[in-house]
C-alpha cells in the first residue's frame, strides 16, 4: 500500500483524500499539510493538518506529496524545493483535473494524432472544432473553412464530416497571408507561404466532398452562392478585413442552430480578429461566445 501526504487542506485537497481512500488497499493518507496559519492544527476529514516543516521532522523523511492546491501548484512547488524536495521523486501536482476530451470520445485521439502535424491549431482548440463538425452533420447546410494554410483543420473537419453528403469549403490563398492593416493586424503579407494548394489537395485527396477555393477571400466566392446555407464556418484568418468579410457573407447564410467559430478570437497575435467580429456583433446585436482556448462561437437561433 501506498502512503500519501496530501498537501493542501482545501476543498481540492479534500476531494483528492476522498478519491484515495476509495482503494483503501491501495492508498492511505497519512496527512494533510497547508501553508495556510489559519488550517494548521485543525483535524480536517479526520486527519490533522500540519505547516510545511512537519515534512521535515519524519525519520525517515516524507512519504510521497500529494499536491493538490490548484492554481497555486508553482508557488507549492518553489517552497518544497526550498525544503530540499524534488519534484516527481518527492511531491507531484495531484490536484483532480476535469476530464480531457480524448478521454471521452475514443475516436478522437487518433484523429489529434493525425492532423497534429498538419495544423498550428493546439490540442485544446481541435476538440471543439471536432465536438461543432459532428453537430453540424445534424444542421442543414455546407461547412467551410477559411484560412486552411497546411490543411490540418480541414483534415479534422473532413473526417467528423465522413459519410455525409454535406460539402465542406476551404477558402485559402495557398501561398500566403494577404496584405494586412499595420495599425491593427500583427500579421504581414507572405506569412503562411509556405504550403500550396497541390500539397493541401494531396493531403484531403480522399474525400470526396472537399473543394478548393484558391485565392483572395472573399473575391473566390462562387457567384451563385447567394442563396447557398452553412451549417459550419470555421474562420482561422489571423487579420482584421479577412475576419470582418468571413462575418459579412457567412453569419446571414448560417442556418438556424448553425456556428461560426473563430480561432483567434483571444490571441494578442490577431488583434483584428477579435475587432473584427466585436464590431459585427455590435452593429448585428449579437453574442460572442469565448472559449478559454482562444476560440470564439457566434450560434444562429
Ligand atoms: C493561421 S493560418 C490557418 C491555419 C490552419 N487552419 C491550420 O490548421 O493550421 C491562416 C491562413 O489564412 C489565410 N488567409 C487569411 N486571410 C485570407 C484571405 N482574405 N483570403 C484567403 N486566405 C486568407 C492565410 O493564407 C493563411 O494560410
Amino acid at each position: 500500500m501506498k502512503l500519501f501526504i496530501i498537501y493542501g487542506a482545501g476543498c481540492q485537497g479534500i476531494a483528492l483524500m476522498r478519491l484515495l481512500k476509495k482503494n483503501p488497499d491501495s492508498a492511505d493518507v497519512l496527512c494533510f499539510v497547508d501553508s495556510n496559519p489559519t488550517k494548521q492544527g485543525l483535524i480536517v476529514e479526520g486527519l490533522p493538518v500540519y505547516p510545511p516543516g512537519y515534512l521535515l521532522s519524519l525519520d525517515d523523511g516524507p512519504p510521497t506529496v500529494a499536491v493538490a492546491v490548484g492554481g497555486h501548484y508553482q508557488e507549492v512547488r518553489k517552497l518544497l524545493e526550498r525544503l530540499g524536495l524534488e519534484e516527481d521523486q518527492h511531491f507531484y501536482d495531484a490536484t483532480p483535473r476535469p476530464l480531457h476530451y480524448s478521454d471521452l470520445e475514443p475516436d478522437f485521439a487518433p484523429l489529434r494524432d493525425k492532423v497534429r502535424r498538419h495544423t498550428l491549431v493546439s490540442e485544446d482548440r481541435l476538440a471543439p472544432l471536432y465536438q461543432l463538425s459532428r453537430q453540424a452533420r445534424k444542421v442543414n447546410g455546407d461547412l467551410a473553412e477559411i484560412g486552411v494554410y497546411r490543411g490540418g483543420t480541414a483534415l479534422l473537419m473532413a473526417e467528423a464530416l465522413q459519410g455525409s453528403i454535406q460539402q465542406l469549403h476551404l477558402f485559402d490563398t495557398f501561398c500566403g497571408m494577404p496584405d494586412s492593416d499595420p495599425a491593427i493586424d500583427m500579421h504581414r503579407s507572405g506569412d503562411f507561404a509556405d504550403t500550396s494548394v497541390k500539397a493541401v489537395s494531396a493531403l484531403l485527396g480522399e474525400y470526396k466532398n472537399v473543394q478548393l477555393h484558391p485565392g483572395l477571400f472573399p473575391e473566390t466566392l462562387p457567384e451563385h452562392w447567394s442563396y447557398k446555407v452553412f451549417s459550419l464556418v470555421h474562420v482561422d484568418v489571423d487579420i482584421y478585413a479577412s475576419a470582418l468579410a468571413c462575418c459579412q457573407f457567412f453569419y446571414p447564410r448560417l442556418s438556424p442552430g448553425g456556428v461560426m467559430i473563430f480561432d483567434d478570437y483571444g490571441f494578442p497575435s490577431c488583434p483584428g480578429v477579435r475587432q473584427a467580429v466585436d464590431e459585427y456583433c455590435g452593429n448585428h446585436d449579437l453574442q460572442v461566445l469565448y472559449l478559454q482556448g482562444g476560440q470564439a462561437l457566434l450560434q444562429r437561433s
